[in-house]
């Protein structure tokens, strides 16, 4: 392997950076040249590619966002794109790929390379946590602390106002997310996608609590809900507790900027490290992801389609710990 390329793709993640400076510096530190792609698969059609040195990615391991840049490329979805892209890469003689993003990155990763024989090996970046083959992804940790920060500013006025709050936070198709926020943020009741929480529920806990004198609550929604998303959750509770004011407040994009974590550097280097040298060794198709505190290689369809279980325990903690 003599020159390899790096890009970020999909949502971007706080540590993504601290990442790509691991893919740059591990490359360079086996003797192999490395190109940095921007814009994702998007830069990769257009060829906009640059050689990276260990110097650009200086003064980078403590920023947030990406410096390669990240797109959603609807153009890479479709055969002729990909055959676009993989013409840039012969152009360039890139003969080994590190994607760096969530399942939408490792989808088309997974069919690029099937279909153009590239090694590409995968670093998960993303703030949901949604992938399976590792335990945490890059980014994670460092949005469950901003949310949490977000919450814990929240609990503050819904005190003082004798409020509740509905706080929606990110998390597509998983609650993740939500589910440590809650715990952390002491939340009454946490409604996420993997499990059921009904309205009705949701108004008989608000109810019991109000009776007891408990004043303020904070009710954590991941926003793939089943239930909806919190503004709508929020309009059918007011309906049922007209005595109680309630506010929403949804975080967003807020959890997926600022300065990565020392838990997501410490993730974002061990497998950006990773990523380069299984390439050396011969993998492709595949994600590196840390479970159990150990390195493993996980092909992309897996990543992709088998499911990361959350732990039900936490379910139970959250109904424990609001009494
Ligand atoms: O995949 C990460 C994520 O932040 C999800 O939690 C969220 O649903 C989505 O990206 C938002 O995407 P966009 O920034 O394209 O609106």
């Amino acid at each position: 392997m003599k020159r390899i390329a790096v890009f970020t793709s999909g949502g971007d993640s706080p540590g993504m950076n601290a990442c790509i400076r691991a893919v740059v510096r591990t490359a360079i530190y086996h003797g192999i040249e490395v190109y940095g792609i921007r814009k994702g698969y998007n830069g990769m059609i257009s060829g906009d590619f640059y050689k990276m040195e260990s110097s650009s990615v200086s003064n980078t391991i403590q920023k947030g966002g990406t410096i390669l840049k990240s797109a959603r490329s609807k153009e890479f979805m479709t055969r002729e794109g990909r055959e676009r892209a993989f013409e840039q890469l012969k152009k360039y003689e890139i003969d080994g790929l590190v994607a760096i993003g969530g399942n939408g990155t490792f989808t088309g990763a997974s069919m690029f390379s099937e279909e153009f024989g590239i090694p590409i090996v995968g670093a998960p970046g993303t703030i949901d946590n949604d992938l399976y083959g590792t335990d945490y992804t890059i980014g994670y940790d460092t949005a469950v602390n901003t949310a949490l920060d977000a919450i814990d500013k929240i609990r503050d006025t819904a005190d003082s106002h004798e409020r509740v709050f509905f706080v929606e936070v990110m998390g597509r198709d998983s609650g993740y997310i939500a589910m440590p926020c809650a715990i952390g943020g002491g939340a009454e009741i946490v409604m996420i996608p993997e499990t059921i929480t009904s309205i009705e529920q949701v108004i008989d806990t608000l109810r019991n609590g109000w009776e007891r004198s408990k004043t303020s609550f904070i009710i954590v929604i991941a926003e793939g809900d089943e239930e909806g998303n919190a503004t709508q959750i929020a309009a059918q509770v007011k309906e049922a507790l007209p005595q109680m004011d309630a506010r929403v407040t949804i975080l967003g994009h807020v959890q997926r900027g600022g300065a990565p974590t020392a838990a997501d550097r410490l993730l974002a280097s061990q497998i950006g490290i990773a990523t380069v040298e299984g390439l050396i060794n011969g993998k492709s198709d595949v994600m590196a992801g840390i479970v159990n505190s150990r390195l493993v290689y996980t092909p992309f369809k897996d990543t992709i389609n088998k499911k990361k279980i959350i732990n039900q325990r936490f379910v139970r903690m959250v109904e424990i710990l609001s009494i």
